[in-house]
């Protein structure tokens, strides 16, 4: 498998990284997946405007421009010959002696990594998925894409043990979203969503959802937090994301969501997801 270190393609076994990485000691970087379709990689740009701003936000100079990070894509796939896939990238503060702050003089390292990934399992984007709700116990940045998912790992392990496929968090009264997705459910024809404040990561493919595809839809969606009970009312629900894409929700903690049967409105954001990346 294929990768890149600082602009530099490598193969994915070589011993790239050192051990005083600030990536690997402290989680001290940021990161995006991005999804390749017919050896195109979709919505690229967006994405690394969101890893710009996360790079801000914890305070990591940008040492490559927007195009150099696209010619790195570019090369990944051209190289790798993956048509369909996934690229991983991640910046790190760098190297230097552990010490908690940052060390004067580092430079950030970039590495990336392509991998085939086949279409999302027919039968799930079919018939939907299972959730579970657990207490979200991140911190308060969750609208940075940090390398820090100690809780998102943890709580995706529980969603996997209750043999469910993601674990939505709830954080006081209010519903978030999955560990490594956003959540949407439909209550009287109204899509609802938690909005991009600092406790969730603004998915690229909820805005996908919110400013494209609910507007061609002509179906009326709000930004608003809601509740557990809220969702247990609701009368469909959904997840997004890069790898997810649309995922229908047909039950959660046990309990069917509309009898179990994946809704319409969920079903019309499906297909016009699905129509945009072919
Ligand atoms: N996860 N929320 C969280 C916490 C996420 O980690 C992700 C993405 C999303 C969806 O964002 P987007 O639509 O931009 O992919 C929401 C990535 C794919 C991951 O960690 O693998």
């Amino acid at each position: 498998e294929l990768g890149l270190i600082n602009g530099r393609l490598v193969d994915m076994n070589e011993n790239v990284v050192t051990m005083e990485d600030r990536g690997h000691q402290f989680g001290d970087g940021v990161y995006e997946v991005t999804k390749v379709y017919n050896g195109k990689c979709f919505a690229l740009r967006p994405h690394l405007e969101r890893l710009y701003q996360s790079l801000r936000a914890i305070r990591i100079p940008a040492t490559y421009t927007f195009e150099e990070l696209v010619q790195f894509h570019e090369a990944l796939i051209k190289e790798s010959g993956i048509k369909e896939g996934a690229i991983y990238l991640q910046i790190t503060r760098g190297a230097a002696p552990r010490v908690h702050p940052f060390p004067e003089q580092v430079v950030p390292c970039l590495t990336m990594s392509i991998r085939p990934s086949g279409p999302v399992k027919q039968e799930l984007r079919d018939n939907g998925v299972n959730i579970i709700l657990i207490p979200d116990e991140r911190w308060l940045r969750c609208d940075i894409k940090s390398l820090n998912l100690l809780s998102n790992v943890l709580g995706k392990q529980q969603a996997k043990e209750a043999g469910c496929y993601e674990a939505v968090m709830v954080r006081g009264d209010y519903v978030t979203e999955g560990t490594s997705s956003n959540f949407f459910v439909v209550k009287d024809g109204v899509i609802w969503t938690h909005p991009a404040t600092n406790l969730i990561l603004k998915g690229i493919t909820r805005t996908i959802v919110l400013e494209r595809l609910a507007k061609e839809l002509d179906l009326t969606i709000l930004e608003k937090a809601f509740d557990v009970s809220f969702v247990k009312g609701a009368s469909e629900a959904f997840l997004t994301g890069t790898s997810t894409e649309i995922m229908p929700v047909v039950s959660i903690d046990g309990k069917m969501v509309n009898a179990g049967i994946v809704g319409p409105i969920t079903r019309k954001l499906q297909d016009a997801y699905t129509q945009l990346i072919n």
